[in-house]
């Protein structure tokens, strides 16, 4: 049984509690910190919280803490971590990992250096639909992956210091990119080095001085190439798609708006319908079980699992690092509008890999190019003559 202390009662520490609680599971939070004693109060009656604090190290160095939950708002993480490397807690971190990469690396190095468990709570490379994917990709179902596109979009975040850029430490690059460059960098191979990004970044809306709005590209050392799409003023509730492409399939995952369960309702019994959802009224697009859908409890089973195996958990503090090097490259970016090299002064994936090549042989004469088979039923042959480089068909009637 984990006895967990969750710092932060606010909108995700909330959806942690009801993953850890909500089922008849053996895991309990038994201590929550909240900055405001109304929302620590609140939240320790609503999951049965034996204790509640509002002092973070109390919290933390609470004997009925064994794992620490970070539910904190970013710019809180550093110091959080930092108390769990004091008190030797096990310490499990919300996204992103820090505001920058210095920030990850810190926090990295000083749990590996004190020996305390460490797991990037990544919901997002928990879902169903994505470990169901990453298992058809990693048994080779699409090849070589060539693509991962991963998009998150909504109408904007839910407190104030998410729209403050020294507290959030950046906008929707930083808030959801960091879920879209996480999945990416899992079809594509965690040990696979990104290099460099591009990414255009915007304030289309808000008044606010990060970006609200924003494309980037992820260039991978073996050629592949990662894409997020992330925005704080798409309308229309929470849109959550990948795409990825290899050289022998394709996948494509909706994870949240359209996932095959549509509501009409006049309004009548205002009721939740999921995170983001712009309105209770008209078409809906209802999540069946939002925390599991989203990766939560898979997510906490792979922690808790991992702790008690002595094993690292799938997402660790190292990858936040790495996704916030990414994040730091396509800041870079967006403000030179070129490709900026990705700074990864600690890497522990492979080296020197370079994009593989192109020429597939069809005999000893011919490159293969593509083979298709026509409406009439034709078959074309297309091929490149090694000899000369002539790009020849050949046509097999039926
Ligand atoms: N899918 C996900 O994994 C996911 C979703 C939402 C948020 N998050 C992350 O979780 C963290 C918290 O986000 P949230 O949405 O729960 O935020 P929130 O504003 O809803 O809650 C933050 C909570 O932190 C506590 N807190 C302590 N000191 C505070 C301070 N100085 N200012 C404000 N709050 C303070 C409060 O109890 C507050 O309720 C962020 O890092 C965010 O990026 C992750």
């Amino acid at each position: 049984m984990a006895q967990v202390c969750i710092l932060g009662g606010g909108f995700i520490g909330r959806f942690y509690a009801d993953s850890l609680t909500g089922r008849r599971g053996k895991d309990q939070v038994s201590v929550v910190y909240a900055r405001k004693e109304e929302t620590a109060i609140r939240f320790a009656k609503d999951f049965q919280v034996a204790h509640y604090t509002t002092n973070m190290e109390e919290a933390i160095a609470h004997p009925a803490t064994e794992f620490v939950v970070i539910a904190l708002p970013n710019y809180l993480h550093e110091e959080a971590v930092m108390l769990c490397v004091k008190h030797k807690k096990a310490v499990l971190c919300t996204k992103p990992l820090g505001r920058t990469a210095d920030e990850a690396l810190r926090m990295t190095q000083a749990c590996e250096k004190a020996g305390i468990f460490a797991g990037y709570l990544e919901d997002l490379c928990y879902t169903p639909k994505f470990l169901k994917s990453l298992k058809s990709i990693q048994s080779g179902a699409l090849g070589r992956i060539l693509w991962a596109k991963s998009r998150e979009t909504h109408p904007g975040p839910h407190s104030d210091w998410f729209w403050d850029i020294q507290k959030a430490g950046g906008g929707a690059v930083l808030d959801l990119g960091c879920h879209c460059i996480e999945i990416a960098r899992n079809f594509i191979g965690k040990d696979v080095k990104p290099v460099e990004v591009m990414c255009w970044a915007d304030t289309q809306v808000k008044p606010i001085d990060a970006e609200d709005h924003a494309i980037g590209l992820v260039k991978y050392e073996n050629g592949a190439i990662g894409q997020f799409e992330v925005s704080w003023t798409f309308r229309g509730g929470m849109d959550l798609r990948d795409e990825v492409m290899g050289t022998e399939g394709t996948i494509w995952i909706n994870s949240f708006l359209r996932t095959g369960f549509e509501m009409f309702t006049s309004g009548a019994g205002k009721s939740y319908v999921a995170e983001k959802a712009e309105s209770d009224s008209g078409w809906q697009f209802p999540v069946g079980d939002e925390a599991h859908e989203l990766g939560y409890t898979n997510m906490f089973t792979d922690m808790f699992d991992a702790y008690e195996k002595g094993e690292s958990p799938m997402e660790t503090f190292y990858d936040g690092y790495v996704v916030n090097a990414i994040i730091d490259a396509a800041y870079r970016s967006a403000k030179t509008k070129l490709w900026e090299p990705v700074q990864l002064p600690e890497w522990r994936g492979q080296e020197g890999l370079s994009k593989p090549s192109v020429f597939q042989e069809y005999d000893a004469d011919h490159w293969f190019i593509k083979e298709e088979i026509l409406p009439n039923g034709d078959k074309k042959l297309i091929l490149k003559v090694k000899a000369t480089g002539e790009i020849i068909e050949k046509e097999t009637w039926v």
